[in-house]
């Protein structure tokens, strides 16, 4: 099947969900997850930054990591996939739901309504423990990271590490428009990590995964298109 094929069942579809990862900002210029670190990072592992543990051992490096990312991601943009979605979801109110496993605010910048962020947001802070009565954002220590300048507790990204619940809301809106939709687009993440993955694994809808490489997502995919995002989603999602 190649994309025009696919765009019969776009057009069928009366609920459609875009599953994201780290591929659909690939040629925005955001590295993916999975791909080397370049440059002072080359010798880490996201998933040894990614952790509740890897920040209390060594706060401001894992700070620092997510400074450079937040850094980078203002300096790109959304890029013709993003545009893409964003645009179907103007001229279809309501019938498509954008869950992202992305962190980067580029399906929001592009114009997507009612994004389901399942890992939460790298523009975002809060608070490492939980706040006590002195916790107050409006009189931060500075630092990297900033504290509070009585109980020293530490700011950390609204992200969510290894290990962590997700957004309970995000992830409860994320299975019912899994459960409700009859199209599932899954665009440009690995599969491997859950329960992300698992909507496409449980949704009643067919699945097509987008993506130049293998996926762990194939074998559950009604059909695959070998293509990028920025690629393939202007051609599927064109009315
Ligand atoms: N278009 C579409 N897909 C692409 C592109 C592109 N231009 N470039 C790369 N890809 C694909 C790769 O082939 C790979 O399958 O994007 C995928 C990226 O995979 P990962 O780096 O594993 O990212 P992701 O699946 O989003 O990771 C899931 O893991 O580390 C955690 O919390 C982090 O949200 C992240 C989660």
């Amino acid at each position: 099947m190649n994309a025009e094929d696919a765009r019969s069942w776009v057009r069928a579809a009366r609920h459609i969900v875009l599953l994201s990862g780290a591929g659909m900002s690939a040629e925005s210029g955001v590295p993916t997850f999975r791909d080397a670190q370049t440059g002072l990072w080359s010798n880490f592992r996201p998933e040894d930054l990614a952790t509740e543990e890897a920040f209390r051992r060594d706060p401001s490096m894992v700070w620092n990591w997510y400074a450079m990312r937040r850094g980078m991601v203002l300096q790109v943009a959304p890029n013709a996939g993003h545009v893409a979605v964003a645009a179907f979801q103007q001229r279809h109110p309501g019938r498509l739901t954008v869950v992202t496993q992305n962190v980067d605010g580029l399906h929001q910048r592009a114009g997507s309504p009612g994004v389901l962020a399942l890992h939460g947001n790298l523009s975002e802070d809060k608070w490492l423990d939980a706040p006590r009565a002195c916790c107050e954002v409006a009189k931060l220590r500075a630092g990297s990271p900033p504290s509070c300048s009585t109980c020293g507790n530490l700011r950390r990204p609204a992200v969510v590490w290894f290990g962590e619940m997700l957004p309970l809301a995000q992830l409860a809106a994320a299975e019912e428009a899994a459960a409700a939709c009859d199209l599932m687009l899954v665009v440009g993440t690995s599969g491997v990590v859950y329960p992300a993955a698992g909507l496409a694994r449980c949704t009643p809808g067919r699945v097509v995964v987008l993506n130049p490489h293998a996926s762990d997502l194939d074998d559950a995919a009604d059909a695959v298109l070998r293509g990028t995002a920025a690629e393939l989603l202007p051609v599927l999602l064109e009315d």
